[in-house]
């Protein structure tokens, strides 16, 4: 039986992509069947020398509606780890494993879904894209959805948090938590021990995209 292949964003990426042609291009995305019900796509935002690309899974309520990745509560939260970590936010690109807002009604709220593996992989040339404009020296996924959509299935963030590896897509890739089960903490107690450990992860990694690696001995796996 011959297999037919699942349609992915392949076909809309500009052959000589930049950020603002991969923007506008991503913009009609009809990939996936999460354009329907997402206001728009939320495309990746900061410079082309950006020196790292943060990866969160999919917006969220506030980005779907803002049209910018990180700006609701989650995106609030990492601004003010980086900057406890000492990583110069202009210094870093922020974007999504899936670019729109999945999620389901609960009353009058839009409740968070996951998004499935036909949805990552559609959206994934639009990534593939950033990456190949950024060329970020620094990867960083932010969850268990962006680690195991790049470093494989078996990954677990629990595990093998902070460990920073060499990769073929970036100098450097480590996974950490998503920032917003940070503000899923049950007490204040937790929330403010998840969040010495998060800014811990981001401080390891900081020498690296500061560019300064070497004074600071840091080793990769
Ligand atoms: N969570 C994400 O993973 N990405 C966003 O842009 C916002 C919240």
């Amino acid at each position: 039986m011959a297999t037919r292949s699942l349609p992915t964003a392949a076909p809309l990426v500009p052959e000589r992509p930049t950020l603002e042609r991969l923007h506008t291009a991503a913009a009609r995305c009809t990939a996936c069947d999460l354009y329907k019900t997402g206001t728009q796509t939320v495309f990746g935002e900061g410079e082309r020398t950006a020196r790292a690309i943060f990866l969160g899974e999919q917006p969220g309520d506030s980005e779907d509606k803002a049209g910018r990745p990180f700006v609701g509560p989650a995106g609030k939260l990492l601004d003010r780890a980086l900057e406890e970590a000492g990583i110069d936010r202009k210094l870093v690109y922020v974007t999504n494993v899936v670019k729109h807002f999945k999620w389901t009604p609960r009353g009058k709220r839009r409740l968070h879904e996951k998004p499935n593996a036909r949805e990552i992989a559609a959206c994934r040339p639009w990534l593939e894209a950033e990456l190949a404009v950024v060329k970020p020296r620094v990867l960083v996924c932010l969850g268990a959805t962006a680690a195991q959509a790049l470093l494989g299935k078996s990954f677990r963030v629990t595990q093998m948090r902070g460990q920073i590896f060499k990769s073929e897509l970036a100098e450097a890739i480590m996974a950490t938590v998503h920032p917003s089960s940070i503000l899923r903490a049950p007490d204040d107690e937790s929330r403010h021990r998840e969040m010495e450990m998060f800014v811990r992860d981001l401080t390891n990694i900081a020498p690296l995209v500061r560019g300064s690696e070497r004074e600071e001995g840091l080793e990769l796996h």
